[in-house]
């Protein structure tokens, strides 16, 4: 039988309860699932693409299909690079749907045989986004209930002044999208 690769690609800065939630459920329906993170020159992350990737390490440990991965330049070509047939997203609320659509639309007209799938994280993850875990987090709020204790841990680290000059990675603009 065909055995079914889905890749899940984002941003993850940092990685959220809700992406988690999206990675349980996608494991369920796929054989294999990649999280992928990209490696974008354009955004001022928060986070180190190695810091991302270890923190999705350790969150997914436990899950036997899912690995992850960091990728550079289009998403259609990493999925045709390690072979799979999937991309998996997250739609939280009907404003996700217009940037996701256009998203799924152009990556299909990149490459036809790619399939985009959604799927809705638990309800009480509605609301959640990494810029405002981000935000809370710089702000001083609480977010132990909204990442991973890793993440909140890493989260304190950064925001601890001590730690505050820590990220290598380059900076500049940021453009007007979904929040991730
Ligand atoms: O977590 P995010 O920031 O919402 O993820 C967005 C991501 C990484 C999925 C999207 O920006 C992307 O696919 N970037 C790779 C470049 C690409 O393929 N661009 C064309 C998309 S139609």
């Amino acid at each position: 039988m065909k055995r079914v690769k889905a890749i899940y690609p984002g941003s993850f800065d940092p990685p959220t309860n809700g992406h988690l939630d999206l990675i349980e459920r996608g494991r369920k329906i796929f054989d294999e699932l990649v999280v992928a993170i990209l490696r974008n020159p354009e955004k001022d992350p928060l986070f180190s693409l190695s810091d991302r990737r270890k923190m999705l390490e350790v969150m997914t440990a436990d899950f036997d299909n899912v690995s992850v991965d960091t990728f550079d330049g289009l998403t259609v070509d990493y999925a045709m690079r390690v072979d799979a047939s999937v991309v998996l997203r997250g739609i939280r609320a009907i404003s996700d749907y217009e940037y996701e659509l256009q998203m799924a639309l152009m990556n299909r007209k990149l490459q036809p045989g790619l399939e985009t799938v959604f799927m809705m994280p638990a309800e009480k993850y509605s609301y959640l986004s990494s810029r405002l875990v981000r935000e809370v987090a710089q702000l001083g709020g609480n977010i132990d209930c909204l990442v991973p204790d890793l993440v909140a841990q890493k989260l304190r680290e950064k925001m601890d002044p001590a730690h505050k000059f820590d990220n290598s990675e380059p900076a500049p603009k940021r453009s007007r999208k979904k929040q991730s």
